[in-house]
């Protein structure tokens, strides 16, 4: 309905005045139908009465003889106000006496003269004519002869008069009621609909600018229920501003947490889609943070790591219990090693500890999996050297009770040896080949005794001569040295000492020269050199500077930048990749610096490798370093 109107004001009082219009209308043509009824019954009792009247003045007359007073009742009849005309005729329906004119040119019409013969004797009678005319008639008997009739006509214009009266009366009623009861119910609506129309404006205002409370709390201007609903209201809004407050304190707690947790974090859908990560978990697959919504796993990690942590989630989803401390490991992969680099992860071998657990909206409704990763790749590789140094330690205990127990035999052996020497009777060759004997039996003698030195050294910090460390590491390589005729240039004096754990700078040693070894061939050069010397960063640093150097293959620069990664080398099964790690580490332990330069033969005449440490001389050295000081 277009024209109804939408404000309940409005509607209130379009439905009152129609409704009281309606029954004013009904009422009015009932009052007009019953006053109709009533008149015409008065009429027709009038009518009858003044008939009855006239005829009995007429009868009268005759009675009488004088029918002049015939004329003179039936002109006061015609007088009367409510009688429109009076006549009276004789029984054929000529007219003798009228009110109203001559009675020789007034006649009967055919209406009247049908009346005459339904005239009964003593009863008037009234009927009705065209065009509303009503009559009465009453013949007039007299001596039980008929004389005549008596007619009067009602004048209808009172009649109307007082319908039309009525009907004024009314309609004034009707539009003082309506007026009156319209003016009440405006003021009454306005108590409705202008609290209405506030709480309407703050509805808009809460929905358009939820954060915005300058338009709250609304004015309660009334005091009955739409006040009531206001103040519910204003509640209500004041409630969902503290909820709101509470929500944003525990949101901006949750995105710190994320932020700033230091291990990786991600959120995945039924459809093992990302919905949320962190920026570590982004740091760890090496995608961008934006660039990790609605993907999945195989998209930004090597496929078989992605495809057991997406199994993972899946099984979270299905049985919904967490899943904890699943291991992750990536090796490292020639092949994949471009595919690795150019995702962004890390080339090198990493192992991640993950754990997932349901995250329920209902108590009912699994709605996303979170996942946790460490990168425990540090730790793993910690192990891995932890392993190796344990092996090395038993390796070394077991080199220091071999050599322990190689000392009796070998005082046997050159107890023996001589006595032989100084046996009579020997020939010279023989006493060449005593003397080779003795020389040799000499050698493992000293070999033993570095061995059973060194492995008393390893456990604290104590100053170690360097020259007599660095001999005893070259005599270790003497054979291989020896077979492959590398010529040894050792620049270093015997005074040269420094407080360290010469155990393990020993291992450095070894390791450098072993790899020296590696990449020489037949015929080249080694150089190892030791001098006192201050830090080439820190010139106030007193320490102790290396160098070992050899005219080896020498390395390409990109094999040169990793040669200090755990696991890095050249040499495949030959190798582990953890001599350079191993002896990184140890550097950094004494604060040590590191310095490498290689040239293979397609870059220039010559190819080598030359190592090049500083360790400090410092007497404080069992402090744990607290940051890597090592430079490559
Ligand atoms: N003097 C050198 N000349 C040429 N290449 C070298 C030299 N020193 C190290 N490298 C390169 O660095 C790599 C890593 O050396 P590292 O000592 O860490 O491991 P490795 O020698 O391969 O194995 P291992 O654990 O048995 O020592 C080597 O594989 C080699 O390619
Ligand atoms: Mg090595």
């Amino acid at each position: 309905m277009r024209w109804w109107p939408r404000s309940i004001r409005w509607q209130m009082l379009a439905g009152l005045v129609l409704l009281e219009a309606l029954s004013l209308v009904l009422f009015a043509a009932l009052l007009i139908r019953q006053q109709t009824r009533q008149v015409s019954v008065h009429a027709r009792h009038r009518l009858a009465y003044q008939a009855a009247s006239l005829a009995q003045q007429a009868r009268e007359a005759l009675l009488r003889r004088q029918p002049g007073w015939m004329g003179q009742s039936v002109k006061m009849m015609g007088n009367a106000p409510d009688v429109a005309i009076a006549k009276v005729t004789d029984p054929a329906g000529n007219v003798l006496f009228v009110s109203e004119g001559e009675p020789e040119q007034t006649t009967l019409d055919l209406g009247e003269r049908a009346q005459i013969p339904l005239v009964r004797h003593e009863e008037p009678r009234v009927f009705t004519l065209k065009g509303d005319r009503w009559e009465g008639v009453r013949a007039i008997y007299v001596d039980g002869r008929l004389r005549g009739f008596a007619w009067v006509e009602a004048d209808r214009t009172w009649d109307h008069e007082q319908l039309n009266a009525i009907l004024r009366g009314t309609v004034i009623f009707g539009v003082i009621w309506i007026v009156g009861s319209a003016l009440l119910v405006l003021v009454m609506a306005r108590s409705i609909s202008l609290p209405l129309a506030t709480l309407h404006r703050g509805t808009r205002a809460l929905m358009s600018s939820p954060e915005d409370s300058g338009n709250f709390p609304l004015p309660v201007a009334v005091h009955n229920e739409i006040g009531d609903l206001i103040e519910a209201f204003n509640r209500m809004v004041a409630s969902i501003a503290e909820q709101r407050s509470g929500l944003n304190d525990t949101l901006s707690l949750l995105d710190s947490m994320l932020a700033n947790a230091p291990i990786g974090l991600a959120f995945f859908d039924r459809h093992c889609r990302i919905v949320r990560v962190n920026q570590v978990f982004a740091d760890m697959t090496g995608v961008p943070l934006s660039r990790h919504l609605g993907r999945t796993l195989p998209e930004l990690l090597p496929q078989p790591v992605a495809q057991e942590l997406e199994n993972t989630v899946l099984r979270v989803f299905a049985e919904e219990e967490p899943v904890r401390n699943l291991e992750l490991t990536h090796p490292e992969l020639s092949g994949q090693e471009s595919k690795a680099a150019a995702a962004g992860l890390p080339s090198r071998p990493w192992t991640w500890l993950a754990s997932a657990y349901p995250v329920r909206t209902t108590p009912r409704q699994v709605r996303w999996v979170g996942v946790i990763v460490l990168d425990a790749s540090d730790r793993k590789r910690s192990e891995e050297a932890l392993r190796k140094t344990e092996k090395l330690a038993a390796t070394g205990r077991l080199a220091a009770s071999i050599a322990h127990e190689i000392n009796n035999p070998l005082e046997a052996i050159t107890n023996l040896l001589f006595l032989l020497r100084n046996y009579c009777g020997l020939e010279d060759p023989a006493l060449n080949y005593v003397a080779m004997a003795e020389h040799e039996a000499q050698r493992i003698a000293e070999i033993t005794q570095q061995t059973l030195r060194f492995y008393r050294q390893s456990t604290l910090p104590a100053r170690a001569n360097m020259g007599e460390l660095l001999d005893s590491v070259l005599s270790l390589y003497h054979g291989r040295l020896h077979a492959l005729n590398i010529q040894v240039e050792r620049d270093y004096e015997t005074a040269v000492d420094l407080f360290c754990f010469a155990g393990e700078i020993r291992q450095v040693f070894a390791n450098l020269v072993g790899n020296s070894i590696d990449a020489t061939s037949a015929g080249g050069r080694l150089l190892v050199r030791a001098r006192r010397s201050r830090n080439w960063k820190d010139p106030a640093q007193a320490g102790v500077r290396f160098v070992v150097a050899d005219t080896g293959a020498g390395m390409e620069p990109a094999v040169r930048e990793r040669v200090f990664e755990a696991f890095f080398t050249t040499k495949e099964v030959l190798g582990t990749g953890l001599g350079l790690w191993v002896s990184h580490e140890i550097i950094v332990k004494h604060r040590g610096l590191v310095h490498v330069r290689s040239r293979t033969a397609a870059q220039g005449k010559t190819s080598g490798t030359v190592f090049q440490l500083f360790i400090p001389d410092d007497p404080n050295l069992a402090a744990p370093a607290r940051q890597t000081t090592a430079a490559v």
